[in-house]
């Protein structure tokens, strides 16, 4: 059984993740709609990632006794500057997400939720590999710059990725 505190900050952080998921669907149709398939694929490929970092707080929630609590998930951007902006902003919404997480893992501590503090270890793990990954990618664009050979050559690259949860992204390395 967990405390409601732990609880409430739980299904705050699973609209979170429900929150990335849309986030980064809006991303990969925009991404789509400039002509630039292989960054949407990839995109895409992160959004089923999000969705399935929420489902994983579900089963936390209901193995523990919890409530599962939906709230309402608010609407993401659906337009962007350029290529280069929709990268700057997953890896300034990955930060956050780190820092939200942080928060609950902090909680969890305080609460003496050992349980849920070992649950989250794999989340404060993912975080490190996410922003590494979406503040690569936003670097590798500003590299890229308005070199269209460049932007169609990375486009190709991240269109390899397939689309599994462990798929590690190709640009990653
Ligand atoms: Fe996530
Ligand atoms: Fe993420």
């Amino acid at each position: 059984m967990m405390s409601s505190k732990v609880q409430d900050a739980f299904n705050e952080q699973m609209k979170h993740e429900f929150y990335s998921s849309y986030l980064y669907l809006s991303m990969s149709a925009y991404l789509d709609a400039a002509n630039l398939p292989g960054l949407a694929a990839w995109m895409r490929a992160q959004a089923r990632e999000e969705a399935e970092h929420a489902m994983k707080i579900f089963d936390h929630l209901l193995d523990r006794g919890g409530k599962v609590q939906l709230h309402p998930i608010g609407g993401p951007p659906a337009q962007f500057a350029t290529p280069r902006e929709v990268f700057d902003q997953a890896h300034r919404h990955e930060k956050e997400v780190t820092a939200s997480i942080n928060g609950l893992y902090g909680l969890a501590v305080d609460e003496r939720d050992f349980a849920s503090r070992v649950f989250l270890d794999w989340f404060v793990q993912e975080q490190v590999e996410e922003e590494k990954t979406s503040g690569l990618l936003a670097e590798q664009l500003r590299m890229v710059g308005d070199d269209r050979p460049g932007l169609l050559m990375l486009d190709r690259e991240l269109g390899q990725r397939r689309g599994g949860a462990s798929a590690p992204p190709p640009a990653g390395g």
